[in-house]
């Protein structure tokens, strides 16, 4: 009655129409408010691209004593032999601590779970840094935090060099010449071009981390000139852009002698599970390229991985890295990873959980501490995706289907918005200056961030209301749950499932929150709570309604993974993906989105770009390609052992900190090492064999 009454009041007397009355109690949208202020601990040394590292040859190579006993002992060739014509030269000015010894390990404990090591047919290896301890990708961005503003662009790794012919269509890349995977196969084009040609452009294989053909821009083609010459060509002139897609994790080609022979194209009746499926974690020594092998596996227990005595990089005086000679990882949950890391039995953790927050950091204030604790900028973040595939993504039943017209409807996801109470969510995870208000989209805070294009639906239950009721729902049999209208799936009561991971406390409590910011609003929301791997294929299938998730890089440093900030090509979007008939029904909004992102990578022009995401933050957020929840900082928790340690390395920035602090650099000083190793002295034996083999 109240409510009635204030309409009247309002414009009410002088139009004296209900409907513009009712109109009349929709808040306007907004910008959202600013964040509380909350200080990064620790600013990044900027420098340029070339302190870090460079490419070239040395007098001399060093090994560790023990490997150096395996080549005495003719079992393995001369480090000489083993490097590559130009190794990577990691430069000592630039390492933090300086040039490091041998020795210890990195106990990283994770809450995935390997599922193989195929990851080029999407197997996981369990997150948690595995699989960038052993993959290594044609470019590297991680380190990126480091980089001055103004060189800001992809390091040089696998591919050590580029140039652009002069009309810019074509990108001629030089990978590094003469460098082994870890059984000591030379890795070569043929590795990069198996990659590429039977998994990313295969449509019955899908890489993990989503690589699709698009990802390095429609029509893009890629051959091999040599061993160790590839040549892209794409379809715009300089699109440097997918550069950035080459890094990890889209382009790190695993070893083509290994899978080739188990891909249906080349073994005569494997079928394309068979061949994702082929190399279990149970298989021992898989080569990579990356700086450790996995050695041994215990399911729900271990996997630990020992020094790969092929690595290509060195230090600048010809130490070839990595330093460490083994990481374990512990297969425990990422709640435990923080709690080992604060009390020194684990050794890392990217805290990103807010819920240990409080614990985390009143544990590690005390100087006797065994780990540093430093916080970053409010790179992680928390959106609801509505499914917005209203052609078929998923094979959706009637039910389902009416969900997906609800979802692509302006008011409904509107509506949804005003609903959520933003504040008491962050709230809910964390007290004190942690999270923020995130109204979804890019980041307060970061580079392309833009308060005034962004719009905000603050909490509004009424507005919320009245949304609804214009997007045709009502509760028409007062159950306390709004109804389809009478002609869509029988009038039935609106039941959403929501997709989150429950791997994560913090997924599944903003998924909670959400569920029951829903019910006033009459709208019946079931949690669909499943595991990392399970959650994940869910998700790639389309079998979702809605879906809680943590955000990836892409709205952060926008420059990585750019092509994943819409759906900008059929299989892209984790939230809307070409129906059954391959085609994409892209919302005019939503083409609007692909439009400017695509221009964005069109363009190199600064002034532009950043009008650019402007229009894109201002599309994402009015429209509501998703609905952004909350936004806050991480912080990276490290044993205080380690050296080398980059400073203003942030938990999640063009990657996760596994990468960014340059794990093959990192070391513990001779007079802090541990003997934490499990298999000492002993190296990566041949592919499948039972583990690493000693003298
Ligand atoms: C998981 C963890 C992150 C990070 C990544 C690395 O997603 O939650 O903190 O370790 O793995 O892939």
């Amino acid at each position: 009655m109240r409510k009635h009454l204030f309409a009247l009041g309002g414009a009410g007397l002088l139009l004296g129409v209900s409907i513009i009355a009712a109109q009349a109690q929709i808040v306007p949208p907004t910008t959202p408010p600013d964040p509380p202020k909350f200080d990064a601990q620790g600013t990044p040394n900027f420098v340029g691209a070339k302190d870090l590292y460079e490419y070239g040859t040395l007098p001399e190579y060093h090994e560790p004593d023990f490997v150096k006993a395996f080549v005495d002992a003719e079992r393995l060739p001369p480090i000489e032999e083993r490097l590559p014509k130009e190794p990577l030269i990691f430069k000592s000015s630039n390492m933090p601590d300086g040039i490091g010894v041998y020795g210890d390990v990195m106990r990283h404990v994770i809450g995935g779970r390997p599922e193989g090591w195929n990851y080029m047919a999407g197997q996981s290896q369990g997150w948690g840094g595995i699989d960038m301890g052993t993959m290594e990708c044609l470019t590297r961005t991680g380190p990126l935090f480091e980089i001055k503003a103004d060189e800001l662009a992809p390091l040089p790794n696998l591919a050590k060099s580029w140039e652009w012919s002069e009309d810019g269509h074509q990108l001629t890349m030089h990978l590094i010449e003469g460098a082994k995977w870890s059984d000591g196969v030379p890795f070569t084009t043929e590795d990069a071009i198996f990659y590429w040609e039977d998994n990313v452009l295969d449509p019955n294989v899908s890489p993990l981390n989503g690589a699709t053909p698009e990802t390095f821009g429609e029509g893009t083609t890629l051959t091999a000139l040599d061993d160790y010459t590839l040549l892209w060509t794409f379809k715009e002139a300089f699109p440097k852009q997918y550069i950035y897609q080459m890094a990890y994790g889209t382009f790190c080609p695993g070893p083509a002698h290994i899978f080739k022979p188990l891909h249906p194209k080349y073994k005569a009746g494997a079928t394309y599970d068979e061949y994702k499926n082929a190399i279990p974690p149970e298989y021992l020594n898989i080569p990579v390229m990356g700086a450790w092998v996995p050695v041994e596996y215990r399911p729900d227990d271990i996997v630990v991985m020992r020094r790969n005595p092929y690595y290509w990089k060195v230090d600048d005086q010809g130490n070839q890295l990595p330093y460490l000679n083994e990481v374990q990882y512990r297969l425990s949950t990422w709640a435990d990873r923080d709690v080992q890391a604060v009390a020194g039995t684990g050794d890392f953790s990217n805290l990103e959980q807010a819920e240990s927050y409080v614990e985390a950091l009143k544990r590690s204030a005390d100087p006797a501490a065994p780990a540093r604790l430093a916080f970053g900028a409010r790179t992680i973040g928390y959106t609801l995706f509505p499914n917005l595939s209203g052609n078929g993504w998923g094979e959706p039943d009637e039910r389902q289907q009416a969900i997906r017209e609800l979802n692509r409807n302006d008011d409904f996801r509107k509506a949804i918005s005003y609903a959520i109470d933003r504040q008491r969510l962050g709230e809910a995870l964390v007290k004190g200056p942690f999270t923020a208000i995130y109204p979804g989209g890019l980041y307060a805070g970061t580079t392309y961030y833009d308060k005034d294009s962004t719009v905000y639906y603050p909490y509004s239950l009424e507005s919320a209301k009245e949304l609804l009721k214009k997007a045709g729902l009502e509760d028409t049999d007062g159950n306390g749950v709004v109804n389809f209208p009478a002609g869509t799936a029988g009038g039935a009561d609106v039941e959403i499932t929501l997709l989150a991971n429950a791997d994560y406390q913090t997924d599944k409590n903003l998924a909670e929150g959400v569920i029951a910011m829903m019910e006033p609003l009459g709208i019946r929301v079931i949690a669909n709570f499943l595991t990392g791997t399970q959650r994940d294929a869910t998700e790639q299938a389309g079998k979702f309604d809605w879906r809680v998730a943590r955000n990836g890089a892409e709205l952060i440093a926008v420059v990585q993974n750019t092509v994943a900030l819409a759906p900008t090509g059929p299989q892209i979007s984790n939230s809307h993906r070409a129906g059954t008939d391959g085609t994409l029904d892209l919302l005019p909004w939503e083409q609007q989105l692909v439009d400017t992102v695509n221009a964005f990578i069109a363009t190199d022009d600064a002034a532009k770009r950043k009008e650019l995401m402007k229009q894109y933050q201002k599309l994402y957020t009015e429209n509501l390609f998703g609905i952004g929840l909350t936004q806050y900082p991480g912080a990276l928790i490290i044993n205080k052992r380690f050296a080398n340690i980059p400073a203003g390395a942030p938990i999640f920035m063009f990657n996760w900190a596994e990468d960014n602090i340059i794990r093959e650099r990192v070391y513990v000083p001779a007079d802090k090492q541990q003997n934490y190793e499990l298999h000492p002295n002993t190296l990566p034996g041949a592919p499948g064999s039972a583990g690493a083999e000693s003298l």
